[in-house]
């Protein structure tokens, strides 16, 4: 495994990105968390999670600031995600995203600021802003989100800086193994979403066979997973309860032989 691929051992094991920055390995995906946000935020940063990943697109920004400044925890301690859709507007597009960002999150700067996307026509433009952002230190370290290899060659041959994460869609049914090699060969860290394959796989019976043999449950065992390819692993949940459960994933490991049977089709 290369240095942008290690295997969280805890809650606040980290992974140096490749501009030094240091970023937890594993954390909370807050997609559709609405009404309960400042509340599920408290509680996951009150049993040890440490990052958080929201976005401008599930409208929970100020919730995730609000959750963390009820925590008493200091900014410096929990790891913020957020992500913005590249839109025609380009650089003032980006700037003005992060600012409200900023505003909702009731802080000087981001931890790792994303575009959510390959898309808008200008992202070129709006990915050179935001580097301007993170010399303003407005934000610690710069990614993208659902970039495949031709994407991430285009932004080389335009010669931008690498993005320090990809943020993609990574479960059983998603291994993308070309992009997460790529990222890996150029120290790009992979951030897998949909951990849980959205909630829709908890019922798949290979899943299920696994948790019983091994005594866990099928989510763990899908979150599993995508801790022990390496991956930064952000499970959601909207349900307190499943906090600790989701983050019961550390102290035990898949065998070869069943990672091996988890390499479904899509
Ligand atoms: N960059 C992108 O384009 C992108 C796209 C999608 C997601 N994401 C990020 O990735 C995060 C996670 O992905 P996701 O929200 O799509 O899906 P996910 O984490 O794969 O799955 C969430 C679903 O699984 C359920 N669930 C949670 N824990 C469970 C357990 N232990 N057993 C059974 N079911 C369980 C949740 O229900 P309850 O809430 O009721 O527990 C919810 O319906 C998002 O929140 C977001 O931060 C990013």
């Amino acid at each position: 495994m290369s240095s942008t691929a290690s295997v969280a051992k805890n809650l606040i094991s980290k992974v140096k990105l490749n501009d030094g920055v240091e970023m937890p390995l594993f954390g909370l995906g807050v997609y559709l968390i609405k009404d309960n946000c400042e509340h599920l935020i408290h509680a996951a940063l009150d049993k040890g999670y440490r990052l958080l990943d929201t976005a401008e697109l599930y409208h929970n920004e100020a919730g995730v600031g609000d959750g963390l400044k009820k925590s008493g925890l200091a900014r410096e301690d929990v790891f913020i995600v957020s992500k913005w859709f590249p839109s025609n507007e380009g650089a003032e597009g980006a700037k003005k995203a992060l600012s409200t960002c900023l505003k909702n999150l009731k802080s000087d700067y981001v931890d790792l600021y994303l575009l959510h996307a390959p898309q808008g026509g200008k992202c070129a433009e709006a990915y050179r802003a935001l580097l301007d952002c993170k010399k303003n230190k407005q934000i610690r370290s710069l990614g993208v989100s659902n970039f495949g290899v031709h994407h991430l060659e285009a932004m080389e041959k335009l010669g931008l800086e690498a993005p320090s994460v990809n943020q993609i869609e990574l479960h059983p049914w998603q291994q993308k193994t070309d992009i997460v090699d790529y990222c890996r060969k150029k120290g790009i860290a992979v951030m897998g979403y949909s951990p849980l394959a959205k909630g829709n796989k908890v019922k798949d019976e290979t899943v299920r066979k696994i948790a019983q043999k091994l005594n866990k449950t099928p989510g763990q065992v899908l979150i599993r997973w995508s801790v022990q390819h390496g991956f930064i692993t952000i499970p959601k949940t909207s349900n307190e309860s499943r906090l600790e459960e989701n983050a019961d994933v550390f102290n035990w490991t898949i065998p070869d032989e069943d990672m091996n049977i988890l390499v479904m089709n899509t």
